[in-house]
C-alpha cells in the first residue's frame, strides 16, 4: 500500500518536472519565468514575447538545449541569466529597442549568436566570456566593444553596422566560412591576434587591421574603404582565390613578404595614396589576373613567374613597364589581355566595382556576396579553362 503510494508520488513528481523542463515555452510576462524555477537543464526552446519588461532567469537554469529567442520586446530593458552556461541552439535577440542590460556572467557556449537592432545595448556582462559558437552575427547595436565574446573557432563571424564599435579583438584561430567586419564605428580596429586560417575575409570601413599570424585564406580576402596607412600580413603564404585592396584612401604600404600564391585576381584599385607596391618578395604565382591601378609609381614583384590571367597596370603617374613587358614576352604573363601604361588621365581597374558595392546594409547573413559576384566580372575569361580547377 505504502509502496504504491510512493510510486505514484514519484511518477507524479517526474511528470511535473518533465512538463516544466522539457517542452518549449513562451514567456509572456516577467512573472512567467517562475515556470523555470525547478529547471537546471532545459530541454527545448524558450521564446520570450513582447509583453516583458525585465527578465531574470532563476539561477538554477544552467543550460538550454534549444533556442533562446527574444524578438520585438520593445519594452524590455534588461535580461539576466545568472546561472546560464550553455545554449545549444540559437541565442537570438532582435528589435529590442530599450534593452540596455544583457547579463549572462556564466555563459561560455552558444550554438549561434544572432543579435540585431539593439539600439540601446552598449556593453555585455559576460564575465566568463563566450568561447564557443558556430556563428556570430551582430548588427545594428550600440556596442562599443565585443568584450565578453572570445571565440576560438567559428564558422561565420559577421560584425556589421555597429556604429559605436571601436574595436573588435577576438581570439579566433580559425574561421571556417566567412569573416566580415564592415560599417562599424569609424576607425574600428579589427584585431585577430590568433587567426591562422580563414575561408573568406572581408574588412570594410576599418581604421586598422591586425592579422599577425594569418597563414592562409582559402577563398577570397578583400579590404575595402579602410583608413589604415599601412597594413601587413607577416605570415600569410597563400590566398586561394582573389586578394584585393580597394578604395583604401590613406594606404601607402602593404607588406606580405611571405605570400607565394594568389589563386585568383590580385587587385589594387582606388587606393589614392598607394605609390609604391613592393614587399611582395615571394609572390610567384597569380592564378587569375594582376590588376593594379591608381597613382602607382613603382611596382616591384621580384619573384613573379606565373600569371595565368591577364595583366593590367594603369597609373596616372609615371610608371616603368619594362619589367612587365619582359614578363609578357617571356610567357610569365599568359593572359592575352595585357595593359601597362603610366601618365594616364584616368587609371582604370579591370575587375568589377568592389569599391562601390556596399554590402552590410543589404544582406547581413552573407554580406560579402555582392563582391563575390562582382569578382566574376574579372577579366580572366580568356583563360577560364586554365583557371578552372
Ligand atoms: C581550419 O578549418 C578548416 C576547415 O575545417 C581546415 O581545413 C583547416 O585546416 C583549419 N586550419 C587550422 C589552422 O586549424
Ligand atoms: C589595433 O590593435 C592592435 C592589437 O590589438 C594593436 O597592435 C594596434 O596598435 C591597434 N591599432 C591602433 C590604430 O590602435
Ligand atoms: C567609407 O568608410 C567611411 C568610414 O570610414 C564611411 O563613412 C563611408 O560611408 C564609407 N564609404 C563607402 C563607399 O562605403
Ligand atoms: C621608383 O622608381 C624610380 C624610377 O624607376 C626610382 O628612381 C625610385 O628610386 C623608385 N622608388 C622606390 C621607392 O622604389
Ligand atoms: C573606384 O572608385 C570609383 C568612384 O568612386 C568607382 O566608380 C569604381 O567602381 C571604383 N573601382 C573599383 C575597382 O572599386
Ligand atoms: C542589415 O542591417 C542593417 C543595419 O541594421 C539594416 O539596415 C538592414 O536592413 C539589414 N539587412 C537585412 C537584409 O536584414
Ligand atoms: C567565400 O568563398 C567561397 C568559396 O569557398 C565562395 O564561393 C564565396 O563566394 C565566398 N563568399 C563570399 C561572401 O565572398
Amino acid at each position: 500500500m505504502l509502496n504504491i503510494k510512493r510510486l505514484l508520488f514519484a511518477a507524479l513528481a517526474v511528470g511535473m518536472v518533465a512538463a516544466q523542463c522539457d517542452e518549449d515555452i513562451e514567456i509572456q510576462s516577467d512573472g512567467d519565468v517562475s515556470q523555470l524555477d525547478s529547471c537546471s537543464r532545459f530541454d527545448g526552446s524558450i521564446n520570450i514575447k513582447k509583453g516583458v519588461a525585465n527578465i531574470i532567469f532563476p539561477t538554477s537554469v544552467s543550460s538550454i538545449t534549444g533556442d533562446l529567442i527574444i524578438d520585438g520586446a520593445v519594452g524590455l530593458t534588461g535580461f539576466s541569466a545568472p546561472g546560464l552556461k550553455t545554449i545549444g541552439g540559437s541565442f537570438k535577440l532582435n528589435g529590442l529597442t530599450v534593452l540596455s542590460t544583457l547579463s549572462c556572467p556564466e555563459l561560455v557556449s552558444v550554438g549561434d549568436i544572432a543579435w540585431s537592432t539593439l539600439p540601446a545595448l552598449q556593453s555585455l556582462s559576460f564575465t566568463k566570456k563566450v568561447s564557443k559558437a558556430n556563428t556570430v552575427l551582430i548588427t545594428d547595436t550600440l556596442l562599443t566593444s565585443l568584450e565578453g565574446i572570445n571565440l576560438v573557432t567559428a564558422e561565420r563571424f559577421n560584425i556589421n553596422n555597429n556604429r559605436y564599435l571601436r574595436s573588435v579583438n577576438v581570439a579566433l584561430g580559425n574561421v571556417t566560412d566567412v569573416l566580415i567586419i564592415e560599417a562599424n564605428g569609424k576607425g574600428v580596429n579589427a584585431s585577430f591576434p590568433n587567426l591562422k586560417w580563414a575561408n573568406n575575409i572581408t574588412v570594410r570601413d576599418a581604421g586598422d587591421v591586425y592579422f599577425p599570424v594569418l597563414e592562409e585564406v582559402k577563398s577570397t580576402a578583400a579590404f575595402v574603404n579602410n583608413t589604415f596607412e599601412t597594413v601587413s600580413f607577416p605570415e600569410l603564404t597563400q590566398v586561394g582565390e582573389s586578394l584585393a585592396f580597394v578604395s583604401c584612401s590613406r594606404l601607402t604600404k602593404i607588406s606580405a613578404n611571405e605570400l607565394e600564391e594568389v589563386g585568383g585576381t590580385f587587385q589594387l584599385a582606388n587606393n589614392t595614396k598607394l605609390a609604391v607596391v613592393e614587399d611582395f618578395d615571394k609572390l610567384a604565382v597569380v592564378g587569375g589576373a594582376v590588376d593594379i591601378s591608381g597613382v602607382v609609381t613603382n611596382v616591384t614583384l621580384p619573384s613573379l613567374d606565373d600569371v595565368r590571367g591577364g595583366f593590367n597596370l594603369q597609373s596616372t603617374e609615371d610608371v616603368s613597364c619594362d619589367e612587365f613587358n619582359d614578363l609578357k614576352s617571356s610567357g610569365v604573363i599568359k593572359g592575352d589581355d595585357f595593359t601597362c601604361a603610366g601618365k594616364k588621365e584616368t587609371a582604370e581597374s579591370k575587375t568589377g566595382g568592389l569599391g562601390t558595392a556596399g554590402s552590410g546594409s543589404t544582406d547581413n547573413e552573407s554580406a560579402a556576396a555582392t563582391f563575390g559576384a562582382s569578382m566574376l566580372v574579372a577579366f580572366v575569361a580568356g583563360v577560364a579553362a586554365m583557371v578552372a580547377l
